[in-house]
């Protein structure tokens, strides 16, 4: 899975790792960033989504889709489909070209919208990724663990980085007896739940 990317995703994930870098270094204006994960996030998404049981991949924000790439690894060796949820228009394009360019059009299904609507419809989520506005993170946990596989898990980004603003988000998460929660120190701080 890790030994072998394809070329098509590694040139793709190389293009995108240089427009995030650049945008850090110029102070592009947030709503036009990528604002995507580290490579070492990706590579633990890998891991923890080709583990999760059989049921829906699931990505609450896509951006460009770099840490979609790195789901689809993992779909991939599953022969799943990643269903990813993006609301900018912008973001939607520059993703739509990311898939086509890495050539796992098959194994996406980008949706443009609020995720918020679109949760609802799923079932038996095996994994989901959330990296979206910190304050919306409660609310699309709160949709999404009623829907979550026995033994699904839930990662979300950003938990030691926002430490702050994401505080009752954790407190919540941590106290919820549906879940088993840790915070991992990888990238930008992890918050891994496994559904009971
Ligand atoms: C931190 S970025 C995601 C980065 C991406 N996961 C990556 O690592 O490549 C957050 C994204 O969430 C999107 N977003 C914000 N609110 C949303 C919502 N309600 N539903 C879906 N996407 C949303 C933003 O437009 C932005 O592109």
């Amino acid at each position: 899975m890790l030994h072998a990317i394809p070329k098509p995703i590694l040139d793709r994930m190389a293009t995108l790792e240089a427009i995030d870098a650049a945008d850090r270094q110029e102070g592009t204006p947030k709503a036009q960033r990528l604002r995507q994960i580290p490579p070492e996030t990706g590579r633990f998404l890998t891991l923890m989504a080709a583990s999760a049981p059989p049921g829906t991949v699931v990505e609450i924000g896509t951006s460009g889709g770099y840490s979609g790439l790195w789901l689809i690894l993992a779909c991939i060796q599953r022969r799943d489909r990643l269903a990813t949820f993006e609301l900018a228009a912008d973001k939607v394009q520059l993703a739509q070209q990311t898939f086509a360019a890495a050539r796992v059009e098959q194994y996406v299904q980008l949706v443009h919208g609020d995720a918020r609507s679109k949760l609802v419809e799923l079932e038996r989520i095996a994994f989901c990724f959330l990296d979206t506005e910190k304050d919306i993170y409660l609310q699309c946990y709160e949709l999404v663990v009623p829907r979550m596989a026995p033994g699904g898990f839930l990662v979300a980004d950003n938990v030691i980085s926002h430490q702050a603003e994401l505080a009752d988000f954790v407190d919540r998460a941590m106290a919820d007896e549906r879940v088993d929660a840790l915070v991992v120190p990888v990238g930008k701080g992890l918050l891994v739940c496994r559904r009971a």
